[in-house]
């Protein structure tokens, strides 16, 4: 297949191109500059569709990063990034008459917002907030490309477990130290997911024709902040780590990324992936986690 990809230069992106062609599919880049290479084509601010002849997918994983403090600026490139972003390139793909026929949008387990124990499926409601806001809208920017009769699917992507990058790698020099950090009481609940089977579920969703819609890509067994916390100071061999009050994690992060992201329980399952026969090669943090850092 030859597939497209945005938000190459980033960590997801790298990762998937890199499954990808060994899988023995053919790459296009999408680029948000202009193309220097043969594989690359334009797609923002317009989309270069003469550029995408040949293409049957397009996976769009462009979006600015949400940690760090969210200023005005930093909120409006956050929204305009993934709204802005997929309205082009769903305004695009629906104009061709021989263009792709599916399209992946990055979503995220953000779309819940912060839900308590509640088990959130694909067909969960949205939740409050600014993220939930953002990641809905951005759903909703893709509706063009369904109406014109593109598979759509939404990857919900939970918290990417990978030594490399996100979370778990700025969470290790502490930890490793012996200073691991609990956020708040720790029974928030952590919807992860670990990078191998994030490009292995993309893969799965382009070749599953009957899969459309929201996909949660996340482990089948969400753990607690505290869950989490225990198992990675284990699997280092670490002694116990230390509880941040939700002020002291306030005072971290900012109080809008505590609130939405460090303190937000969020207890999503990957039902879609399930039913359509993806099975997990990490489905149990201890083992994920044990692998990772091997
Ligand atoms: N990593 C996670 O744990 C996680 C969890 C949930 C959801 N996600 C979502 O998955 C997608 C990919 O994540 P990632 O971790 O690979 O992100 P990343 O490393 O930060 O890369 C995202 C890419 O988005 C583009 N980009 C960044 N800021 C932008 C801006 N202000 N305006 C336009 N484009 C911008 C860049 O693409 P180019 O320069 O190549 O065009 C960048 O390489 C994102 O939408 C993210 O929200 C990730």
């Amino acid at each position: 297949m030859n597939i497209a990809v945005t938000g190459t230069s980033g960590w997801l992106g790298s990762a998937l191109i890199e499954h990808l062609r060994a899988q023995g599919h053919q790459v296009t880049r999408l680029v948000q500059r202009r193309p220097d290479a043969d594989d690359e084509v334009l797609w923002y601010p317009e989309l270069d569709t003469a550029g995408l002849a040949g293409v049957q997918a397009v996976v769009h994983l462009v979006g600015e990063r949400v940690y760090g403090k969210w200023t005005e600026h930093h909120r409006e490139a956050i929204r305009e990034s993934r709204v802005g972003g997929t309205q082009v390139l769903a305004d695009g793909l629906a104009k061709m008459e021989d263009g792709p026929r599916t399209l992946l949008c990055a979503s995220a387990i953000g779309y819940f917002g912060d839900r308590g124990d509640e088990v959130l499926t694909e067909t969960s409601p949205p939740g409050k907030g600014f993220l939930a806001s953002v990641h809905r809208e951005a759903e909703e920017a893709a509706d063009i490309a369904d109406r014109a009769g593109l598979r759509v699917a939404h990857l919900r992507f939970g918290i990417v477990q990978s030594t490399e990058g996100g979370a778990l790698a700025w969470l290790l020099p502490q930890f490793r130290r012996g200073l691991g950090i609990r956020a708040g009481a720790g029974h928030q609940y952590v919807s992860w997911v670990s990078l191998p089977d994030v490009v292995r579920a993309i893969d799965h969703v382009l070749t599953t024709p009957t899969l459309a819609g929201p996909v949660n890509v996340v482990a089948p067994h969400p753990v607690t902040n505290r869950e989490y916390a225990d198992i990675l100071a284990k699997v280092l061999g670490r002694p116990r780590f230390l509880a941040l009050t939700r002020g002291l994690t306030r005072r971290m992060f900012g109080t809008d990324v505590a609130d939405e992201i460090v303190l937000a329980s969020v207890r999503a399952v990957p039902e879609q992936l399930l039913r359509t026969g993806f099975t997990f090669r990490h489905p149990s943090l201890e083992a994920a986690l044990r692998e990772l850092l091997d």
